[in-house]
This record gives C-alpha cells, sequence and structure tokens, in this order.
C-alpha cells in the first residue's frame, strides 16, 4: 500500500531530509585521498546525531555501520573500513539515511577523488543527470513509469546501463515503502502519482553491463565485470505543483 503523507509528517520530513542534506555537506567537505572510508562514516555519524536524529541503516536488517560508501565498481551498499582508503582516481558514492521524529531522508551522491578519469566524471554526470531526467515526470496524474522510463532512456542514450536488481522506493515512517521506484520499464505503466506521496529515486549506473552480484559479506554489490558504477538519490515529495526535493543541498537546484 502506498501510503500518503499527511502535511504534519510532510513537515517532519522535511526535517529529516535537511539533516540527510546537511550530513551529506559534512562527507563531501572531507573527501580526500588519504582518509579511510570508515573515518568518512564517524563523520557522517556525528553530524547526525549533532542535529539529535540517529543514521537511519546503523542495524538496520543488521547492517553494521552508519552510511554506504561504494568505491568505484562497487555499486551499493559498501560497507565503511578502517582498512579501504581514498585514492586519487577513485568514485565515491556515498548514501545516508537520517531517522528524526519518526520520518527518515534517503539521499545519495557520488564524487570523484582529486583527479579522475573522463569516462567516469561522465559517468557520475549522467548518472546525476538521469534523476532529474526522471524527475521531470513527476507530476501529479503521470505513471511511476514514466519517471523510470525517461531514467533508463538518458541512461541508455549515453552508451551506459541502469541496474535492474535494486530500485527506489516510497519513504516515511519505513525506509522502504511502497511503491518500488525501478531505474527502467515501460512509460504509461505502474501506480499514478498524487500529491503527498514520498519517493526515494535512486538510479544506480554502470558503465558496462547493468549485471551486478552480491559479495560474501552479504551488503556489498559489485558490477559483475567491473566496470565503475555511480548512485544519485533525493527524497522527494509529490506536490500539485511537481516536486520538491527534501534531502536537497547548497549545491543542489
Ligand atoms: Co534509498
Amino acid at each position: 500500500m502506498i501510503h500518503i503523507k499527511s502535511m504534519k509528517e510532510i513537515e517532519a520530513m522535511q526535517q529529516a531530509g535537511a539533516i540527510t542534506a546537511y550530513a551529506h555537506q559534512v562527507a563531501r567537505r572531507l573527501i580526500k585521498p588519504g582518509i579511510s572510508t570508515n573515518e568518512l562514516d564517524m563523520a557522517i555519524q556525528q553530524a547526525i546525531e549533532s542535529k539529535g536524529a540517529t543514521p537511519s541503516f546503523l542495524d538496520y536488517r543488521g547492517y553494521p555501520a552508519s552510511s554506504c560508501i561504494s568505491l568505484n565498481d562497487t555499486v551499493i551498499h559498501g560497507i565503511p573500513s578502517k582498512q579501504e582508503i581514498l585514492q586519487e582516481g577513485d568514485i565515491v558514492s556515498i548514501d545516508i539515511g537520517v531517522y528524526f521524529d519518526g520520518y527518515h531522508g534517503d539521499a545519495a551522491r557520488t564524487y570523484g577523488v582529486g583527479q579522475i578519469a573522463p569516462e567516469h566524471q561522465k559517468l557520475i554526470d549522467v548518472t546525476r543527470q538521469s534523476f532529474y531526467e526522471g524527475l521531470a515526470f513527476v507530476q501529479d496524474g503521470n505513471r511511476l513509469g514514466d519517471v523510470s522510463s525517461a531514467i533508463q532512456r538518458y541512461v541508455e542514450q549515453n552508451q551506459m546501463s541502469v541496474v535492474r536488481m535494486f530500485t527506489g522506493h516510497g519513504v516515511g515512517k519505513e525506509l522502504h515503502e511502497d511503491p518500488a521506484v525501478p531505474n527502467y520499464g515501460p512509460a504509461g505503466r505502474g501506480p499514478k502519482l498524487e500529491p503527498n506521496m514520498v519517493l526515494a529515486i535512486e538510479p544506480m549506473v554502470n558503465l558496462g553491463s547493468h549485471r551486478v552480484r552480491v559479495l560474501g559479506d552479504e551488503w556489498t554489490v559489485k558490477t559483475t565485470d567491473g566496470s565503475f558504477s555511480a548512485h544519485y538519490e533525493h527524497t522527494v515529495w509529490v506536490t500539485p505543483d511537481g516536486p520538491v526535493l527534501l534531502t536537497a543541498g547548497d549545491e543542489d537546484e
């Protein structure tokens, strides 16, 4: 069942979203060669807790950290580690969930570490833009498939592929609610979008094949062909006047 939020719930989600954006800002400023993914995770946890919120991911189905940090050919759900050190040329995806006043915010970004290869910068740019291509279809009365197909079309026009094994999702009292929000599939299908739905739209884009595999730690998701992958996500509030990004930070339009 898709939960339509009350305005009171939306107000709580605006706060959870703002803290999510703040934690991303803290993390983004720390990205440089030499920092460990564990240090990033600790800074993210502190940023969240400094606002009186808690990290949504910590202990979620046994997940052992406050954020997911996924380097290079890791698509999502990379577990932060003291042994994993950012190096010049890496790309790093950071996914953060924040629980505040009974509601979740969820957002992800991918950054380059120092100088990166032009094709990896293009991967990051296409992934981000694919989110905005989909967002343009978040309008009262459209169907979810309109959003999904716009994301897929843009990614494939750029000779990249969208991950199919994982999707976006509704978000609210639960981190993952109905509906699933695929980043592929036909337009004109799926549930109708209605005011006060809240969706986590999160394209995951691979430079090579769309295929992924889950490692033995039961979390880390990598591309099967070793190609690099990027991730971009916002928590999106559907309004009669179009979408509002609840997790928007300084650098988002
Ligand atoms: Co999500």
